[in-house]
Order: C-alpha cells, then structure tokens, then sequence
C-alpha cells in the first residue's frame, strides 16, 4: 500500500516574519496528521532555515522547491542538495512548470537535478504535466511520456522506486480549474503503466504520483480517492492553515 503524500508549495509567498506565523499556525494542528499521510511543507529558500527550527520534533517534513545539480562553486543564486540537507530538506520538488515555462528547465536539466537530488539522499518530487494547448491537441500521453522519460534517464529501479512524481495540468495550476478526478486517474494510470514498461509492474506499484492544480478542500477527497492518485502538490490552498489541513484530512474521508 502506497502512503499519501500531501505537499505545500508555497512558490514565491511568505517573508520570513509570514512564514514564521503559518508553520506556527499549522504545528497546532500536527496531531491532526492521518498516520498514513506524510505531509510536506515546501517555503521559499529564505524560510528554509527558520523552518527547520520550528518544525524540529513535529510531524511535518520540509522541502524546497528547486535546487542545482552541482555540488557547489561559482553559480550565482543556486543552492545545492547539500545546503538544502544543511537546513533540515528531506524533499525538493524538481522541474515545476513554472521552472520550465518561466526559467527554461529542460528535460536533460531536471535529469541531473533528480540525479543529485537521489544521490544527495533527498526524495525528489518531479513534475510533468502538458499545456491546454498540448491538452487540446490529444497529445497529452506523449507530453508526458517525453517529459517523464527525460526526467528519469539514467535514474536505477531502486532509485525510481522512492521518486515522487506530480501530475501536474499546466492549465489547472493557479486557475481554480482542476482536472476531473477521472481526467487525473487516466494520466496516473498512464504514468505508472510507462514506469511499469520502463522498469517493472513491482516498481511502478510503489511510485507515489501526486496531482496538483488547484486542488482545495473541497475536492480533494475526490481525487484523493482514486487508485492512482497518492496525494497532492497544492499550491495556493496551502498558504492557510484551515484550507491545507482540509486537503491533509480529505485523505481520510
Ligand atoms: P495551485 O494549487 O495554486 O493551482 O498550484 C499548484 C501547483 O503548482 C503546485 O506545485
């Protein structure tokens, strides 16, 4: 049985002050946490320390959200696993649209970061997801299918097996139009059957595949609830306390 894995990606929000006073906000309710339900929170790299601080000895994990495939030298405003690992990051998620569209990540690019990112020891979070245009076209399966196969060139069984990959529609994310759980479950679907072609059906059994865009409390437990879908990226439901803790708890309904 896959766990569900719910994670906060709070993109470019929250000062350190602002971030102080949502983590407080949310160590309230850690009790709250499902015990099969591992819940992420992703603040800007600014917040990364002070995070790990607060959240010390609590249920949350922390991650970032990007990070750099050299282990360090001369790469102006890039962070390395190893300083992410240095401020308490046991995830980072990798190759978010909003790195590929607005930064010019490519495949190859997100390649050697989820590289890094597994050998550095930290549980990478890989995002795919095709464009409404791409949508649209029917070519989501290929968008896909290129995007995850670039991702995880090179990348061993054992090392696919604890990758975490998001589904992400480029058109659902910051839109408040999320994929129908059926549209969500026939890409997850799609993306476990590609893992269990490129590896084994035991392999692909074990990926967690997340969903994200514009998931919310209210629905959230009908997504969560299809076979395919291991849990959530949430974006901008998960900078308040009472809308990610309706999304962590609709894992149990
Ligand atoms: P929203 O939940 O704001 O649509 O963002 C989703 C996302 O991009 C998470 O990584």
């Amino acid at each position: 049985m896959r766990s569900k894995v719910i994670a906060g990606n709070w993109k470019m929000n929250k000062d350190a002050d602002e971030s102080v006073e949502l983590i407080n906000g949310l160590l309230t309710r850690g009790a709250e946490i499902p015990a099969a339900v591992t819940v992420v929170l992703c603040p800007p790299f600014t917040s990364l320390a002070i995070a790990h601080r607060l959240l010390d000895g609590s249920p949350f994990f922390l991650g970032a959200q990007n990070m750099h495939y050299e282990d360090e030298g001369a790469f102006t405003g890039e962070v390395s696993a190893a300083m992410l690992k240095s401020v308490g990051c046991s995830y980072v998620i990798l190759g978010h649209s909003e790195r590929r569209q607005l930064f010019g990540e490519t495949n190859e690019l997100v390649n050697r970061k989820l590289r890094k990112a597994l050998a550095s020891g930290l549980t990478p979070i890989v995002c795919v997801g095709e464009t409404l245009e791409e949508r649209e076209r029917e070519v989501t399966e290929q968008v896909i299918s290129v995007q995850l196969k670039g991702a995880l060139k090179d990348v061993s069984e054992a090392d696919v097996a604890r990758t975490i990959i998001a589904y992400e529609p480029v058109w659902a994310i910051g839109t408040g139009r999320n994929a129908t759980p059926d549209q969500a479950q026939d890409v997850h679907r799609f993306i476990r059957k590609l893992i269990g072609q490129m590896y084994s059906w035991t392999t692909a059994e074990k990926v967690v595949i997340q969903y994200g865009g514009s998931v919310k409390p209210d629905n959230a437990a009908g997504l969560l609830g299809k076979p395919d879908i291991d849990g959530a990226l949430v974006g901008g439901a998960c900078l308040k306390v009472e809308s990610f803790f309706g999304i962590v708890k609709a894992t149990s309904l």
